[in-house]
């Protein structure tokens, strides 16, 4: 099929102004129009794409929401060597390096430095040919690194696309990283969620960077500065290092150029090095300390390298904010889904400005690395997370009367009962009624993918937590007008809205409930998958954990974590009552359709079409059933690229196979029967 003209204009033409608004928000931190038109243009690309999918390449705009998952990731050597640094630790050293150098070039004339901010993440190389990014590695040992492309195409702050000046060849180099506050979020999030932490925001980028699922690491916030060159094809190429950063801003990328100075000679770059640390606390961004680079290409080609550092720069290292305190105590402190997290209480300690009294411990498997006890002396470190982290216990300075961390058995706060599944760090609170949990388990369960209850927010929620009127989600359902007349700024017109809200979420469907409810590991689509083999809570209360776990997409981690819910005695109190009070969820199966009714399916191979989890939906919807292994009832096998086993057996035991494009038009002819 031609592509009709108009589309193919009109699909460059909107390429091109995202790549632009791209570059005016990341690069130049002066966007032009609203988020709101940019994801208008972005809605018109992608409406194009999806009716002509063949424009989609892999440097559009669209495709920043991350591709399937990788199997692993694949070397790459570099063209020239990801260099390191040297580390100076003092004002000698940092004298001693200027000295080195003159007497290295036998000339006693001042040297010109660029002084530079030493990013606290991963070294990347972004390699763009003809403009286009063509694909992004990490250092690795600086000969070869491991290829991570398909993650910096989720980067918002790395261009797909340069501006139409840029070399034919550029090879640039940058650190990317997570600044603090985003990082903070994300730890917050994952503490609520009872995921692990991140120690500090390098960790946070390396794990987000290695993610073999892009569209994890398109949902990290990260970002990226540009330092350096690899190769460059150019007819005008850069002649000093502040020339090469404002040129790399020019072609696209992003620089951190308002944080660089240049120093006639090594008395002003001792200057910038105090004015640096002084601005290391204000700054958005962890850094750990400056690096000092030889200004003039030049002087830097003939001064040359060693083997594995650059004879013309130096890292001036910051000091650690690390102090020294004794752990006296543990409290454990329970998130919505019942997460429990053990926090360290502090011999109160003064750590570079600022007086800590509590660090995170983050949890058991942090706790063992640690091997810390009650008691210890611990060095606190103080390294982007708002909660400081202990680093390292004092094992010399033991006196044999430290305590071991005991691990919860009941919960502290409701004292229900706590587990902890195989493989899990984090130990949960299986209480529904317990208070800690309550306020966030009831904005959950008031929230819009929840039961939808309109209005009821932080502000309410809090406040009939606070006057005692709600203990439990039931008992949101026996409230009277008379009972909000109770709360702060109340009308009766108010009231009432809130009344008929929670009224009319008596009868929201099953797996509304189910989701409200925050049961770990039930988002809404496993719900919905409940309520399809289960028809009703009852029907879930009874099953055994065989029948949960031989449910489709149902494993023994959703398994235990249901089983545990009905373990407990608050949390059947709070169900039974939930059913007194009138909630009785709409059961009735969500629309779906038949023609594949009795179907089995299984997806084997790397899909490129969609995902395996989308592939399986789509079976679902039209009442199929998706299967993970091949056997004589599989009507039919779905195989990508690289299919291995599965294909073979399938072969053998004679199950039809069809390729991605065969599936969806299967799936279209089956829609189009309904
Ligand atoms: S220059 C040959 N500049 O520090 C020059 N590195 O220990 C090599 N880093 O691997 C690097 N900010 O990850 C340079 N402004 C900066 C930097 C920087 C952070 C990191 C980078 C490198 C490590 C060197």
């Amino acid at each position: 099929m031609t592509i009709p003209k108009e589309s193919l204009n009109k699909h460059a033409e909107l390429c091109l102004q995202l790549h632009h608004h791209n570059y005016l928000y990341h690069s130049l931190n002066t966007p032009q129009i609203s988020d709101t038109e940019y994801d208008q243009l972005m809605r018109q690309l992608l409406e194009i794409e999806r009716d002509l999918p063949e424009l989609v390449n892999p440097n559009s705009p669209s495709q920043r929401v991350g591709s399937s998952p990788e199997s692993g990731f694949r070397q790459i050597a570099h063209n020239r060597p990801m260099l390191s640094l040297e580390n100076a630790f003092s004002t000698e050293d940092l004298r001693e390096f200027d000295a080195r150098l003159k007497r290295f070039m036998g000339s006693d004339e001042s040297i010109e430095y660029l002084c530079e901010m030493k990013l606290d993440g991963v070294a990347v190389e972004l390699v763009y040919q003809q403009g286009q990014l063509q694909h992004a590695s990490t250092r690795g040992d600086g000969q070869v690194g491991e290829e991570v492309t398909a993650n910096a195409r989720t980067i918002g702050a790395i261009p797909l696309q340069l501006q139409a000046d840029a070399p034919q060849l550029l090879e640039v180099r940058g650190e990317v990283y997570m600044e603090l506050s985003p990082f903070r979020q994300l730890n917050e999030q994952r503490r609520d969620e009872g995921e692990k932490t991140f120690a500090n925001p390098r960790n946070a980028t390396a794990g987000s960077l290695r993610q073999l699922d892009p569209r994890i690491t398109a949902n990290r916030p990260l970002t990226i500065s540009c330092y350096g060159l690899g190769e460059i094809h150019s007819v005008n190429p850069p002649t000093s290092q502040l020339e090469m950063l404002q040129k790399l801003r020019e072609w696209g990328l992003r620089v951190n150029l308002e944080t660089v100075a240049l120093a006639r000679d090594i008395d002003e770059v001792l200057e910038q090095y105090q004015k640096m640390l002084a601005k290391r606390d204000s700054l958005p961004f962890e850094i750990d300390g400056m690096v000092v680079k030889v200004n003039s290409f030049a002087l830097q080609q003939e001064l040359g390298e060693k083997s594995r550092t650059p004879r013309w720069a130096i890292a001036c290292k910051f000091p650690p904010r690390q102090a020294e305190t004794i752990l006296e105590s543990v409290r454990f402190q329970v998130g919505r889904t019942g997460a429990i997290t053990p926090v360290a209480n502090l011999r109160p300690i003064n750590v570079s400005g600022v007086t800590v009294s509590s660090a995170s411990l983050h949890n058991w498997d942090e706790i063992e690395r640690l091997g810390v006890r009650i008691g210890d002396r611990v060095i606190v470190e103080r390294a982007g997370d708002v909660i400081p982290d202990i680093v390292k216990v004092v094992l010399e300075k033991r006196s044999g009367d430290e305590q071991p961390i005991p691990e919860p058995t009941i919960c502290p706060v409701c004292s229900s009962p706590v587990t902890r599944g195989s493989g899990e760090v984090v130990p949960r609170c299986q209480g529904l009624a317990c208070p800690a949990r309550l306020k966030e388990s009831l904005k959950h369960f008031a929230s819009r993918g929840a039961m939808d209850i309109e209005g009821l927010g932080d502000r309410f929620v809090e406040q009939l937590l606070k006057v005692g009127l709600v203990h439990n989600v039931a008992d949101l359902y026996r409230l009277t007008k008379e009972d909000f007349f109770r709360l702060e700024r109340m009308g009766d017109v108010l009231a009432e809205k809130l009344l008929a809200a929670i009224d009319s979420s008596r009868t929201q469907p099953l797996e509304r409930l189910l989701f409200g409810l925050g049961i770990r590991h039930v988002g809404v689509h496993l719900a919905k998958i409940l309520n399809r083999r289960f028809g009703n809570l009852e029907g879930l209360r009874q099953a055994s954990r065989e029948t949960l776990i031989e449910t489709h997409e149902v494993g023994p981690q959703v398994a235990d974590s249901l089983l545990a819910l009905f373990a407990d005695d608050h949390n059947l109190e709070v169900l039974s009552q939930l059913e007194k009070f009138g909630v009785q969820p709409d059961t009735s199966i969500s629309p779906q359709g038949a023609a594949l009714a009795g179907k089995i399916f299984v997806f084997t191979g790397k899909l490129e079409r969609f995902s395996r989890s989308e592939g399986e939906g789509l079976v679902e919807i039209q009442g199929g059933r998706a299967s993970g292994s091949v056997s004589k009832k599989t009507d039919f096998l779905i195989a990508g690229p690289g299919a291995g086993s599965k294909l073979s057996k399938a072969e053998q035991l004679g199950v039809k196979v069809l390729g991605e494009d065969e599936f969806l038009q299967l799936i279209k002819e089956a829609s189009e029967e309904d």
